[in-house]
């Protein structure tokens, strides 16, 4: 068996029993290039698990593009979550479209608006959740468990391509021609937010592109900062 295809079997594995211990189960697919993995797996394997995106409403065109596109390539079904109307017109009156650019502060008032106010909706109810995070993705990542008990949200959080490398994601997308989005073939190795992304220079560290104006422990956006208790 191939390196590659005993990392799918682990990850299988690790969806297998986050269905049977934890159901209702909810998939956050930012439709990153790790979350294609995940949500080709989930829908070849049948795996009785919600898949959801946060529409921010300041995604890149080409993340929109993916978004449709999935639609007909995937049977299970991708449920977007918009932000709270009010809370974002409230910010935008006070600091303006853009604020984000001001302050740390204010950016991460934005993502808490646009995203975790979101993401506590699309997990009411659910047990567990999964998300598509690598342990080297970032220094802030390094302590990622596979399964965790996530605080913020009271229930177990699963991080499935926790081991995988950089390489494994796209010989995996290659190998089984996923669809992804067209910006990382233009040097964004990691997609947020149109005005919040850039690309990257060779060398430069995978996520040195999100928020690249802040340092770089400032780098999560309010969905993952939370304690969790590893089980394992
Ligand atoms: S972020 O916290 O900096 O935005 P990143 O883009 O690396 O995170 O994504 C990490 C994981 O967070 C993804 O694999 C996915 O599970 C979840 N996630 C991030 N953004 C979204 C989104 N817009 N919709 C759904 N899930 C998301
Ligand atoms: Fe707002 Fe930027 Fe955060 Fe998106 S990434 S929610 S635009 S601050």
């Amino acid at each position: 068996m191939s390196e590659l295809q005993q990392k799918v079997e682990q990850v299988v594995a690790v969806l297998t029993e986050a269905v049977h211990d934890y159901a209702p189960v909810a998939f956050a697919n930012s439709l990153g290039a790790e979350d294609m993995v995940l949500m080709d797996l989930i829908d070849r394997y049948g795996f009785d698990i919600e898949m959801f995106s946060l529409d921010t409403g300041r995604l890149p065109q080409e993340t929109y593009n993916l978004m449709q596109a999935v639609r007909t390539r995937y049977k299970s079904p991708l449920r977007i979550y918009f932000p709270n109307v009010k809370q974002i017109e409230e910010y935008i009156a006070k600091n303006g479209v853009n604020g984000f650019y001001e302050s740390v502060d204010l950016r991460k008032g934005c993502c808490h608006i646009r995203k975790v106010e979101p993401l506590r909706r699309a997990l009411n109810g659910k047990r567990a959740w999964v998300t598509g995070m690598r342990q080297v993705q970032a220094v802030s990542r390094i302590s990622l468990k596979l399964s965790a008990y996530d605080m913020d949200n009271r229930m177990q959080k699963f991080n499935p391509l926790l081991e995988w490398r950089h390489e494994d994601v796209w010989q995996y997308i290659k190998e089984n021609e996923v669809p992804y989005n067209k910006l990382h073939d233009d040097y964004y190795p990691s997609i947020g937010c149109a005005p919040c992304t850039r690309a990257v220079t060779p060398g430069e560290d995978i996520r040195a592109g999100r928020w690249w104006w802040e340092s770089s422990e400032n780098k999560e956006c309010g969905l993952h900062v939370g304690k969790v208790i590893p089980i394992k």
